[in-house]
């Protein structure tokens, strides 16, 4: 098909405003997924996407697309170039939750035109802006829809007013639609045809192909998810990484339907996937550039020598993600190490933007430090180590990590609270901020700013989007937000403020280590660093939550919170034995054992620290404040 009839885009909106439902309607009515394979979300191909209902990877669908005739002869009229009805359209959807606009920097790299979708009860929302903003440094051409028309409490109007302040456009511009039903549908497909741009490029150039997400298969290898640039890579060809430096032969490859479908080739303007057979995913980099390898029959010096790619300029690529949030994992058996590290790596072939590296501790044993993108990606590699990987972990307190300038002039970055130096040796301690953008109503703004005066952060400025609602900006430390401010915002909003952030780099503050000590032993896992003025109420309150967390022993246990080895807050969990027969009379052994089986089950998903065993929800309470 001629590059003329290829239109290249994506869905982006914040989290829930219906991407996944309208990519499903466009499935349909282009009968790329067939009616009886047709289920709901049909692009959340994980198990976990679908159930959460969330999107956390990108995914491409190819689809092809007819033009009706009268429509096709309008088109025609304004853009003589347009030579047949049948369109090729290549869609990705995109995640909407702040910890994966990763996946859509990406996405939109690989497109020329966004539709930005805006659901009509919601309006526009912190990831709408931010979203949008992504796609304009991209100068994609941005189709802006409304969904969700068809509820009760939806407000097309209003929303197309503030869409259209904030875009420019005239309000009878934006489509309005129904996901779910339908409505209108098809006037996107339509549009999308015929405002968004056919790729450029030029096959007959050398082949560049800039891979926009990679996985590992086990029978193909690395997989590489690309947009063909220029030129034409073949079945048969080999292929060279210019970053990288490697080559490697092409297993497969062809286009997402979004199932694989084998093509002979890919060309300037395709979205496709190429099979390299690499047995390391990491050499298949999001962000690297493919290009065909030719042999040179002559004397040579390097490997871009020999395969002639030496003058072929490599794509911009990705600014590399930087995780922002920390915590270890150890398995709860000690000999598990091995499978974990197994998993990790594994899951990593799936998740460029996962970290992380060997660690020890003396009271856990063997495990790994790893960085994630937030606390939901924190949360979604912990619940995929433990279904796809069976793994049963434990997970540290989560953490953010702290430039540390020591007397001696020397700078370190700690990534836990536990490798903080003892504080005869630190000049000073910088934590990580963000700019924070909040999408709110008008008559939330003053439980907004208690929150946010709650959370550290510092007010910038407040902008209007419509007549009642508000942009806030604020400078805050990280650590505060994703904590705190997050997990409240919904509720102090009822549900109608959004969020987003960027990190704008390390600011000093006056901080100190609060350490938790389980019977009489630090554990460090529980370790927090926090602001001194802060210090005594969080200790006071750790050692509370850690006292309802941690289910009571055979014995006494004390709960103590120090700073400096000075003791600030105890408290006791009195001794206690749940014995599951005890309701037991007589002598039925073998049923008195299967209980016993049950409750050394139940107790597996525990560590134990010195005699005391601490469940996994004992971490996460120490990071909370309410
Ligand atoms: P993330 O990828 O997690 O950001 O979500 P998403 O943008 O893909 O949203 P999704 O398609 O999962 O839809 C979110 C919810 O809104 C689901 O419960 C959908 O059934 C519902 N929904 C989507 N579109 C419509 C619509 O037009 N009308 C109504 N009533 N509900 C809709």
């Amino acid at each position: 098909m001629s590059r003329q009839n290829i239109r290249n885009f994506c869905i982006i909106a914040h989290i829930d405003h219906g991407k996944s439902t309208l990519a499903d309607r466009f499935l349909e009515l282009t009968g790329t997924v067939e009616e009886r394979k047709m289920k709901k979300q049909v692009l959340d191909q994980m198990d976990l996407e679908r159930e959460r209902g969330i999107t956390i990877k990108l995914q491409p669908a190819r689809m092809k697309y007819k033009l009706t005739e009268n429509r096709k002869l309008k088109v025609e009229s304004k853009n003589k170039t347009l030579n047949s009805e049948l369109y090729t359209l290549n869609l990705i959807d995109t995640p909407g939750h702040v910890d994966f606009s990763y996946e859509v920097s990406r996405s939109l790299a690989a497109v020329e035109g966004a539709i930005l979708l805006v659901d009509a009860t919601q309006g526009i929302q912190a990831q709408t802006l931010a979203n949008l903003y992504l796609a304009l440094e991209q100068d994609l051409v941005i189709i802006p829809v409304i969904n969700k028309i068809d509820m009760p409490n939806a407000m097309p109007e209003e929303v197309a007013k503030e869409i259209s302040e904030l875009i420019g456009v005239e309000e009878k511009e934006i489509i309005k639609i129904s996901a779910k039903t339908g409505e209108n549908v098809e006037t996107v497909l339509r549009e999308v045809v015929e405002k968004i741009p056919a790729p450029q490029g030029n096959s007959e150039k050398p082949a560049r192909a800039l891979i926009f997400d990679s996985y590992f298969d086990s029978y193909k290898g690395a997989v590489a998810q690309v947009r063909i640039v220029d030129g034409k890579i073949s079945k048969g060809d080999k292929i060279y990484f210019l970053g990288e430096k490697i080559d490697s032969e092409i297993i497969e490859l062809g286009i997402m339907k979004p199932e694989l479908v084998k093509t002979e080739f890919l060309e300037a303007g395709d979205i496709g996937y190429i099979a390299t057979g690499l047995k390391e995913v990491s050499k298949c980099r999001v962000g690297d550039t493919v290009t065909k390898a030719v042999s040179s029959k002559y004397q040579v010096s390097s490997d871009s020598d020999i395969y002639n790619v030496k003058n072929i300029e490599p794509l911009p690529g990705y600014q590399e993600v930087k995780p922002v949030v920390f915590a270890s994992m150890y398995p709860v058996e000690g000999d598990d190490y091995p499978e974990l590290r197994d998993a990790l790596e594994k899951l990593k072939l799936n998740d460029a933007s996962l970290s992380f590296e060997p660690e020890s501790s003396s009271a856990l044993g063997r495990g790994f430090r790893c960085g994630f993108l937030g606390m939901l990606h924190l949360e979604i590699v912990s619940e995929r180590l433990s279904r796809e990987y069976n793994m049963n972990l434990v997970i540290t307190t989560p953490s953010v990590s702290y430039q540390v300038l020591k007397r001696n002039g020397k700078e370190i970055t700690i990534f836990s609270p536990a490798d903080l130096p003892d504080p005869s040796e630190i000049e000073e301690i910088r934590e990580p901020w963000v700019k924070l953008e909040v999408v709110l109503p008008k008559d939330k703004i003053g439980a907004i700013m208690k929150l946010a005066e709650n959370s550290r952060a510092i007010y910038k400025s407040a902008d209007y989007l419509s007549q009642d609602r508000t942009i806030l900006a604020y400078e805050a430390p990280l650590i505060n937000i994703i904590v705190d401010f997050y997990d409240n915002l919904k509720s102090v909003s009822s549900g109608f403020a959004s969020l987003n952030y960027e990190l704008i780099g390390f600011r000093k503050e006056d901080l100190i280590k609060v350490d938790i000590l389980v019977g009489g032993e630090r554990v460090e896992a529980f370790s927090k660093i926090v602001p001194r003025s802060e210090s005594y109420e969080d200790g006071k309150r750790i050692v509370e939550k850690l006292k309802d967390a941690i289910p009571r022993q055979n014995f006494a246990v004390a709960l103590q919170a120090a700073i400096s080895g000075k003791i600030i807050a105890r408290e006791t969990i009195r001794p206690f034995r749940k014995d599951v027969t005890a309701k037991l009379y007589g002598g039925d052994v073998s049923r008195k054992r299967k209980l016993l089986e049950k409750q050394k089950k139940g107790k597996k998903k525990m560590k134990s620290f010195g005699k005391v065993d601490i469940p996994q929800e004992a971490f996460l309470s120490v990071l909370k404040k309410k």
